[in-house]
């Protein structure tokens, strides 16, 4: 492979980079990914050899002008001289996948990157060391990640998330860190089936991250409807297309029936008004069929509570839609169970001693992190009242109690931590924060 990749420089040198073609040069992009791919000493079988071959040949005819006559250069011509679509025709699939991919990316989602939330926090309580492992439950952006795995060297890092958009990110950081960052794809309850493909046993974890909810990326892309400022179809899937069957919120709006609408609206949105707004939503299937759109149902629940005027924590002027929302957006994702469920995945992985860190949202996501670690579990689901409202007249024993408090968690700080005024001046999204920095101890 020395040889190859003599021949590639040999070539690139003979290409210069087109400073005047910024983002259009593709002889830059191809450059960094040759340096990406030799920059590791890892075993390439013949197949492999043979790509790079050939795509050593395909670049040197773009590179000596050989199809100046079948394309000729023009003014929207990349910095090879030929414009992506010439490329196309030219380059291996592999090579167009990767640069299309790369476009993509640089195009759609990298224009709004999500800003991590309580990072100094993070690392302070993971204290993250050289060779340890790592699960981000919820790699987003990878902002986390990316701090994590700066800060000690070979540090291994499993990258999870539902999203597919957080995945194509979760890939291209594995890119830079070959063997460190694992990408996975999948839902909090899945990843026992995606740990056990990558032979991780129980017990063998040092720490796992949850920053709960969404991310900048899905909220800031109308078209996947998550938020209400934003006129976009009611879909509301992390999974986005990867589970084409699941429902989406207009799915929910359409079917539910009248009592189980005002039950999500009431306990996944905490809506004092739910009845209102269930009959509304009810009434609305009458007059308009079904609601399509984040603007149609903001409109019909401000019609509902016109006079209703709501502020956020920051005194900021709420949208009265905002809880209905919330509410619908956990129902579709399954939000509230997929937490309890991960919370029992990371006691099972974790090593004693272990860190697990969650950021909440709202209380909703916080309340059952707390049940977790305050024992108050049965059936393995975290209970919603506390245990001396939940039987009556019935007295307990000591051992009882013990048995039914015991918890194999023990929180690093008193309280809850919050985040700085200054990080909430600069990154508003942090302001409903609350921090929690667990270790494992049984
Ligand atoms: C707030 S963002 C995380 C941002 C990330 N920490 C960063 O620094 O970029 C939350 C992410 O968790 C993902 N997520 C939420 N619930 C999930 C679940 N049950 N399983 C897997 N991923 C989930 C979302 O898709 C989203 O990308």
């Amino acid at each position: 492979m020395a040889g190859t990749y003599k021949n590639y420089l040999k070539l690139l040198e003979a290409w210069p980079v087109d400073k005047y073609k910024p983002g259009r040069d593709l002889g830059e992009y191809i450059r960094d990914r040759i340096k990406l791919e030799f920059s590791t000493n890892k075993v390439r079988s013949q197949a492999e050899k043979e790509e790079c071959d050939r795509n050593y040949v395909s670049l040197k005819k773009i590179s000596s002008n050989h199809y100046a006559k079948l394309y000729p250069r023009k003014l929207n011509s990349s910095g090879t001289g030929l414009s992506y679509e010439q490329c196309s025709c030219i380059l291996s699939p592999e090579i167009l996948e990767n640069y299309q991919r790369q476009k993509q990316l640089s195009e759609k989602v990298y224009t709004r990157p999500h800003k991590p939330v309580m990072v100094n926090e993070v690392i302070k309580y993971l204290k993250p060391s050289a060779g340890e492992t790592f699960v981000d439950m919820t790699f987003g952006a990878g902002g986390h990640s990316t701090r994590i795995i700066e800060f000690a060297p070979n540090i291994k890092i499993y990258a999870l998330d539902r999203d597919p958009v957080a995945h194509n990110y979760a890939k291209i950081m594995a890119e830079k860190y070959p063997g460190q960052v694992i990408p996975l794809l999948g839902r909090f309850s899945e990843l026992p089936a995606l740990l056990k493909e990558q032979r991780v046993l129980p017990n063998s974890i040092d720490g796992f991250i949850f920053d709960f909810g969404c991310s900048s990326m899905q909220f800031d892309v109308a078209e996947r409807g998550f938020a209400l400022s934003k006129d976009g179809p009611l879909d509301m899937r992390m999974d986005g297309f990867r589970c084409p069957d699941e429902p989406t919120a207009a799915d929910v709006l359409e079917r539910c029936t009248e009592q189980d609408l005002a039950r999500i609206i009431k306990y996944y949105g905490e809506e004092k008004q739910y009845k209102k707004i269930a009959r509304a939503l009810i009434e609305a299937r009458y007059m308009f069929k079904s609601l399509k759109t984040t603007k149609e149902l903001a409109r019909l629940v401000e019609s509902v509570l016109d006079k209703d005027f709501r502020t956020d924590r920051l005194g900021r002027f709420a949208h009265s839609a905002t809880k209905v929302f919330q509410a619908l957006r956990i129902f579709v994702n399954n939000e509230l169970n997929e937490i309890n469920y991960a919370i029992l995945i990371a006691e099972k992985y974790l090593k004693i001693n272990g860190r697990l860190i969650t950021i909440s949202f709202h209380s909703l996501e916080d309340t059952v992190v707390k049940r977790h670690l305050s024992g108050n579990i049965t059936d393995n689901a975290a209970n919603t009242s506390s245990m001396r409202f939940q039987n009556y007249g019935k007295t307990f024993s000591h051992s009882q109690v013990v048995d039914m408090t015991e918890s194999p968690w023990r929180m690093f700080h008193k309280h809850v931590i919050l985040p700085s005024d200054e990080e909430i001046d600069e990154n508003p999204r942090s302001r409903s924060a609350k921090f929690r920095a667990i270790a494992k101890v049984k």
